[in-house]
């Protein structure tokens, strides 16, 4: 059955129980218009559109913290609304922080800290026992959210990347026989990297809570493995990892898009004027386009992409009445000094690069330069638009990004130039343009090879790109990893402190057999 199908199905013919998904991120935030009113916007971003997908497909309970500034309004008592606001399919329960939790536990702890030890992106890791003190406060108060929204015992929870890296553990203690997995979304450091992180353990162990563990690249769950055994002394074997009685299995699912969707969207029949209105907007009035779209972040090597386009108009004068590079770059965690430094950087960049090509008579120059997100028509109306589109991470987990262009190219048009450092490279290396981005003159050749790629050869690398992204779309990775999740074997329970040893309740659909390895 087609996704599509899938979506429109009720509530009661849903496949499989409610799940419990935790992140961070909601999907939707509501905030004060200009007039008063309220007025909700979903979340933008790969991650928080491919699990909404998988909610609204499965139903049940998303947990995460409410941050629009209207968020508190449309709540019940119990801080839930259904959700998506135009057809509601799941509940939204909100978590709300303070403006001290939010400083230290988002903007200290996870992405001060955690995010650049993740990415090796040359930006210096801060720890602070402050955050680490809010980290621990805020992944309790989510853990306690779980208990009260769990639909029943036999809920699978589904917790997301390194902003919750505790959450399992608080969990478990309180509910001995959940099921409970979670998905690493960004790299797993090395363990002489991680080793920089003084509350290393107290990490690891979070984790190993968990039943299945999850990460993009076998690279990621290698070094987890490898910091398991070298920071806890833990036993290791076949892709487990075995502390005090308790076993959890880690394996590689790399994440998809929801390509039906996407698909849907580029034969929407107003896309062309969506198109056309774009390039109005931005002034784009050249035979070829480029593009690039990204979160405003350091890791995404916006600054050294704008190096390779500067060569490229160096070496190809003539290119600059041919070509428009348009720069999407949706503001990020602008609080912090590490990325208020890398937007002047970029912004003080594209204004030599417009000062140095705007030639003779060309207003403005070659660089347009929008900070702000896109809704899904439009950004799909961009990838359209483009003969290529750059991806030039300095280190990523998996970019999503470089999956949606794909995804859009129903015309097996456009070609896709990704950074080697990207995680998407694993699956797409053979087919895309592969650049450094490190490597200013490679990249520049890179970019010359795109231009000039005959149609023959254009179509047959996407045709392959789409081939890949379509096989494993956010469906069949959330399936991985949930249906690896209902086959393990059950585990046996600690005893709980002073109490009575509990009894695990069987779950549905469990056999006897070993986990499916779903490693790929
Ligand atoms: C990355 C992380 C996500 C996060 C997203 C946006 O993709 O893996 O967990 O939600 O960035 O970042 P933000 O800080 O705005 O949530």
């Amino acid at each position: 059955m087609p996704k599509s199908d899938q979506l429109q199905r009720s509530p009661a013919d849903r496949p499989s129980r409610p799940l419990v998904v935790v992140s961070n991120r909601e999907p939707y935030l509501h905030s004060v218009a200009e007039d008063g009113t309220v007025a909700w916007e979903p979340t933008t971003g790969g991650v928080a559109v491919a699990l909404d997908a998988l909610m609204r497909e499965r139903g049940g309970v998303w947990i995460a913290h409410g941050a629009g500034n209207a968020d508190r309004r449309v709540v019940d008592a119990e801080d839930r609304l259904l959700v998506p606001p135009d057809a509601p399919s799941y509940a939204l329960r909100r978590i709300w922080l303070t403006e001290a939790e939010e400083h230290h536990y988002y903007e200290g702890f996870a992405n001060e800290g955690l995010w650049p030890l993740c990415h090796v992106a040359h930006v210096k890791p801060v720890f602070r026992a402050a955050d680490w003190r809010a980290y621990q406060v805020v992944n309790k108060r989510f853990a306690r959210a779980v208990e009260a929204e769990l639909p029943d015992l036999t809920s699978p929870v589904f917790i997301q990347d390194y902003h919750l890296a505790l959450v399992a553990r608080y969990l478990r203690a309180a509910r001995p026989d959940l099921r409970i997995a979670q998905f690493w979304h960004i790299p797993f450091p090395h363990p002489d990297q991680l080793r920089i992180c003084p509350y290393r353990r107290q990490i690891l162990e979070g984790l190993l809570a968990c039943d299945l563990l999850a990460f993009q690249l076998d690279r990621d769950r290698r070094n987890f493995l490898a910091a398991a055994r070298t920071e806890l002394g833990a036993k290791v074997s076949r892709g487990r990892v075995h502390v005090q009685n308790h076993v959890t299995t880690v394996c590689a699912v790399p994440i998809g898009v929801d390509f039906d969707r996407i698909q849907k969207v580029t034969r929407d029949p107003g896309l062309e004027a969506e198109k056309q209105r774009l390039r109005r907007e931005l002034r784009i009035d050249t035979p070829l386009v480029g593009i690039g779209v990204d979160r405003l972040d350091y890791t995404k090597g916006i600054p050294e992409r704008l190096n390779a386009l500067d060569c490229l108009f160096t070496r190809r004068p003539e290119l600059r009445t041919q070509l428009t590079f348009v720069q999407i770059a949706v503001p990020s965690r602008s609080k912090l000094e590490s990325y208020k430094a890398v937007e002047a950087d970029i912004d003080q960049r594209v204004a030599a690069i417009n000062a140095r090509h705007a030639g003779d008579g060309l207003a403005g120059g070659p660089v347009r330069y929008r900070k702000s997100a896109l809704r899904i028509r439009r950004l799909v109306a961009l990838y359209r638009l483009a003969d290529f589109c750059l991806v030039s991470s300095l280190h990523d987990g998996m970019n999503l990004v470089a999956k949606e262009f794909v995804a859009a190219r129903e015309d097996f048009n456009g070609v896709l130039v990704l950074s080697e450092l990207a995680g998407a490279a694993q699956e797409l290396g053979d087919d895309a343009v592969m650049i450094n981005p490190y490597d200013v003159e490679g990249f520049a050749d890179g970019l010359e090879q795109a231009l000039d790629m005959p149609r023959d050869e254009r179509q047959r690398r996407m045709r392959a790109l789409r081939r890949v992204v379509a096989g494993c779309d956010v469906f069949q990775w959330a399936s991985n990893i949930l249906e690896g999740l209902e086959q393990l074997a059950p585990q046996p329970l600690p005893p709980p402190p002073g109490g009575t040893r509990r009894t695990a309740r069987p779950l549905t659909r469990q056999t006897a057999t070993p986990p499916v390895p779903v490693d790929r």
